[in-house]
């Protein structure tokens, strides 16, 4: 489908967004794994965590939803029963690698499939250390989904050092860990969003190599209930929006501050950025608060590169401000862009180079100089629901408008970012 987009005057007003999408992932499977009943309120309404859900229906999960509060029947310790059919994890990493590491431990056999888009992203970053436990998985021949787990009955804990920075990975890992008397010891040398470890209360300590998180059997989750921040990375389109815009000023309540989220902000506000935080608290380890955004006169700053994973998924819309601050943007030790739900550097840099911009692409990132020429651009979202979203903002800061194909896909993380758009947008 076709979105088009005019341009627009103003941003102005509140909006609430619904819950973390990953946080959302996260709690739908351990409310799974736990025994009983477990509510999770203000879960993400995406596609992705559908897909979470859709897997464990057919694992005998049954979940109820009244009001947007959903109420999980968990079956506790290998309380599974073998899917009849494969589990089609759609367009979602996280579903996908996360429910690669609880599979591993069960006592059946089961087949992850999904989307175009997913069966090809890489799978060997959760299988290679899986197998080190002693899991039993084949892949396609491209290391990709389809992907069989079968049945393994001596899973072993594991002392492993992540060779990727990826809290999917991590996460795999440390839910395999949970079916194990033995601990486990997973070193992560660069900080990766840390909801897995917080939400199941694993021991976390500083080593010389990095980040050491020990997981047992002693952190399987046992059943809960969690109001779920709103997504921060849902947030960063509307806040970008608004700081672009003139005689602007939003407020986005309840997100989601997880430290390991908020690189975003800080990297807008280094960008002089007028951000700030209200209403602060912490609910269920995690931090949250209302964002006050205003209209700002930015400045491209250089990306801390100790900041990429932290703000991998924001880096689309950053490029969209970056085009309106001052100086060259520039984002570099970037490549695993290259394969998220599309090869994000090329699809901003075909993109942003239909709009007249001058674009040097690198195998790792991506500069964006020069000045754009308002034609009326046909913008190409190749799928991905965050180039969709970024492009859209564009769309509506360019004289002319814009148009945003395959726009769908935005339902892969917030079906409705278009009514949100309505509440605050005046043209
Ligand atoms: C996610 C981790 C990140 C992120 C993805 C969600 C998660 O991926 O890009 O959108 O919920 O764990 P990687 O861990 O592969 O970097």
């Amino acid at each position: 489908m076709k979105q088009s987009f005019n341009k627009i005057q103003s941003v102005n007003g509140t909006l609430s967004l619904p819950g973390d999408k990953s946080i959302s992932h996260r709690s739908v499977m351990f409310a799974s794994m736990a025994k009983g009943i477990s509510i999770v309120k203000n879960c993400s309404n995406s596609q992705d965590v559908t897909s979470t859900m859709n897997c464990f229906s057919k694992l005998g999960i049954s979940f109820s939803i009244e009001q947007g509060i959903i109420k999980v029947n968990g079956k506790g310790f290998k309380g599974f029963t073998p899917p009849a059919e494969n589990l089609d994890c759609g367009n979602s990493g996280t579903t996908a690698r996360l429910i690669t590491g609880i599979l591993s431990a069960q006592n059946f056999s089961s087949t992850l499939i999904g989307d175009e888009s997913l069966s090809k992203r890489p799978m060997m970053r959760v299988v290679n250390p899986l197998r080190l436990m002693g899991a039993e998985i084949v892949t396609s021949a491209n290391g990709t989904l389809p992907l069989t787990i079968n049945q393994s009955s001596n899973l072993k804990a594991i002392n492993y050092k992540l060779e990727v920075a990826s809290a999917q990975v991590k996460s795999a890992l440390i839910l395999a860990a949970l079916h194990q008397d033995e601990t486990s010891r997973i070193i992560e040398t660069a900080s990766t969003r840390d909801h897995t470890e917080k939400m199941l209360g694993c021991k976390v300590e500083q080593g010389k190599e990095g980040k050491i998180i020990y997981a047992s059997k002693e952190n399987y989750p046992v059943n809960f209930e969690i109001t779920v921040p709103s997504d921060i990375s849902s947030a960063a389109f509307f806040i970008v929006f608004a700081l672009l815009t003139k005689n602007s000023s939003l407020l986005i309540k309840h997100v989601s501050l997880n430290e390991t989220r908020t690189g975003i902000l800080t990297v807008l506000k280094n960008m002089g950025g007028k951000i700030s935080i209200e209403n602060e608290i912490v609910e269920n380890g995690e931090k949250r608060g209302n964002i006050r955004v205003e209209s700002s006169d930015l400045q491209n700053i250089e990306i801390p590169v100790e900041l990429i994973p932290n703000i991998i998924d924001e880096i689309p819309i950053l490029a969209i401000a970056g085009i309106f601050a001052g100086g060259n943007f520039k984002v570099s030790n970037a490549k695993e862009l290259r394969v998220k739900e599309s090869d994000r550097i090329n699809s901003i840099c075909y993109n942003l180079r239909l709009t007249g911009l001058d674009i040097l692409e690198y195998d790792d990132g991506f500069e964006i100089s020069g000045k754009m020429n308002n034609p009326k651009v046909e913008f190409e979202s190749y799928g991905d629901h965050r180039i969709a979203m970024a492009f859209a903002v564009l769309s509506m800061l360019m004289d002319n408008g814009g148009i945003v194909n395959q726009f769908e896909s935005v339902g892969v993380s917030n079906p409705n970012f278009v009514e949100q758009l309505k509440m605050i947008c005046s043209y």
